[in-house]
């Protein structure tokens, strides 16, 4: 349903993303993508949600073109984003709740009056007691605040998350508990993720295909399992090595 076929991202004479194509099936499902630190996987994500200038190539959502979409909002609510820094995604002088209610507010998803309702239904299916809602973001912890960012992009019931790096901020055990979160919601909400990440063990758990980038371009492409621990190129095996958590069998496919 999202399709991209030969994007390229230029900044300057930097060719961030160099002719890359891909294909998100409905969900649920998972695509990872992981290369080093500058290999373009942020830009490519942005280029998908028209945040980054796609210098060529063609994107489309369910056949429609998305670079000439002149109405973005719909898409905008379809395919969502999961960062990294939830510091900078939620408002510091926002409670929680009131920035839950007015994504509900703005996309004209409840009734007026039935946020609250649908405020506490979010924050329960993320895991979070209903009271976190009348807090500010300084007053939950970076696992909870992920939480928040979470529910924040399932309240438009989106069908694509672009998640990148999610989980990078957090510690280890908060990790497991957020990894095992969007498991989840990936079945329950029938969701298509783009899964950017450093952490190939996360990639391996959330993500059935995975690509790799270097320099902008797709070096690889296949099913995870055979990505990670049957790499064809010594680039993908390097990424590999350099992550001693992997585990050493690959799990059964679901
Ligand atoms: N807004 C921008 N202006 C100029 N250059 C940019 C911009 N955004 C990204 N770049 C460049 O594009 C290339 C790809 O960057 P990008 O952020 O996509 O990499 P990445 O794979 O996400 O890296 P990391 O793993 O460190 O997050 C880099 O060379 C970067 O310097
Ligand atoms: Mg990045």
């Amino acid at each position: 349903m999202l399709e991209a076929k030969d994007v390229t991202v230029r900044f300057g004479r930097t060719v961030a993303v160099d002719r890359v194509s891909l294909r998100l099936p409905d969900g649920p499902c998972g695509l990872g993508l992981i290369g080093e630190s500058g290999s373009g996987k942020t830009t490519l994500g942005r280029a998908l949600l028209r945040l980054a200038p796609v210098a060529s190539g063609s994107i489309r959502f369910d056949g429609e073109d998305v670079l000439a979409m002149r109405q973005l909002r719909p898409y905008r609510r379809a395919v969502q984003v999961v960062l990294q820094d939830t510091d900078g995604a939620l408002s510091p002088r926002m409670r929680v709740g009131t920035a839950i209610a007015e994504v509900l507010r703005s996309h004209r998803l409840v009734p007026r009056g039935a946020e609250r309702e649908r405020v506490v239904e979010l924050l329960t299916d993320v895991g979070l007691p209903a009271e976190h809602a009348d807090r500010y973001p300084h007053q939950l912890s970076g696992g909870q605040r992920q939480r928040v960012a979470i529910a924040r992009a399932l309240a438009v019931r989106p069908r694509v998350l672009v998640l990148d790096e999610p989980t990078s901020a957090l510690d280890v055990t908060v990790q497991a508990r957020v990894l095992e979160l969007f498991e989840r919601l990936r079945e329950e909400h029938r969701l298509a993720y783009l899964l950017i990440s450093h952490d190939l063990a996360v990639v391996e758990r959330l993500c059935e295909r995975t690509m790799v980038l270097r320099s902008g371009r797709v070096v690889e492409e296949g099913p995870t399992a055979q990505v990670l621990h049957d790499p064809r190129e010594p680039y993908t095996r390097r990424l590999r090595d350099a992550v001693p958590r992997l585990p050493a069998t690959p799990p059964a496919t679901p």
